[in-house]
């Protein structure tokens, strides 16, 4: 499963690339907000900090507003994938920028059907949100499954993004599943490499290489 970081922090973004395992970045309006500074220069930076697809979302709610911003959008870097909401004008205009070869990440999905047509209207990638149906006492992990057994009958160029992942357990679910792609804030990659049983065995293993320095050094004495 490829990893994806959901944050729009350089900070965070440059700390995390340092692992070599990130794959991509999705942001969105609400992430960017958070940041100071130009939006279109932090995509850029963060484009050229991570080699991978880098999600940035149009705000217009007309097709013809998102596909103008789509474009432009896709003009700032090769890496940006243009991440659309699932509404009846973001159908339109992902079937637009579709066919005209710009990779789309249909997002604000909550349900299977919704990844069905995101899928035929030509998105690169639909993004269901697990932890906000699970905000309001839905099974998120359920719509994943759903979408990627939908998906298996088929041969959409669509990748199964999980979204609004929440905590480590939410990831190996959608690991299990199979989804293509997870993406986290990182506190959640953070937790994704933390284990105290790591720490102890590493403690423990230092300190008994630091009997044997001691007793070869007595022994040359
Ligand atoms: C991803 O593309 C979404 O922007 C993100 O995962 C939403 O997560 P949240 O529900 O924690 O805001």
């Amino acid at each position: 499963m490829k990893i994806f970081l959901d944050t729009a922090s350089l900070k965070e973004i440059h700390e995390a690339a340092a692992l070599g395992v990130v794959d991509g970045i999705t942001t969105n309006p609400s992430l960017l907000a958070k940041e100071s500074g130009d939006p279109e220069g932090i995509l850029v930076e963060i484009c050229n900090t991570i080699d991978g697809p880098i999600s940035g979302e149009v705000v217009a709610t007309d097709a013809e507003g998102m596909v103008r911003e789509g474009r432009h959008l896709a003009s700032l870097h090769k890496n940006i994938v243009v991440k659309v909401p699932c509404i009846a004008e973001g159908l339109k205009a992902t079937k637009i920028l579709a066919a005209e070869g710009r990779r789309v990440n249909m997002t604000l999905i909550f349900s299977p059907s919704q990844a069905l047509l995101a899928a035929k209207a030509g998105a690169r990638y639909v993004s269901p949100f697990v932890g906000r149906l699970d905000d309001i006492s839905t099974p998120g992990m359920e719509i994943v499954a759903d979408i990627i057994q939908i998906f298996d009958h088929y041969d959409y160029d669509c990748e199964v993004l999980a979204a609004s992942l929440r905590h480590p357990m939410h990831v190996i679910e959608a690991a299990k599943m199979g989804a293509d792609i997870g993406t986290m804030p990182m506190s959640v990659f953070t937790a994704l490499l933390k284990h105290p049983l790591t720490d102890i065995g590493l403690r423990r293993f230092l300190d008994d290489w630091e009997k044997v320095k001691s007793q070869m050094a007595a022994s040359r004495r």
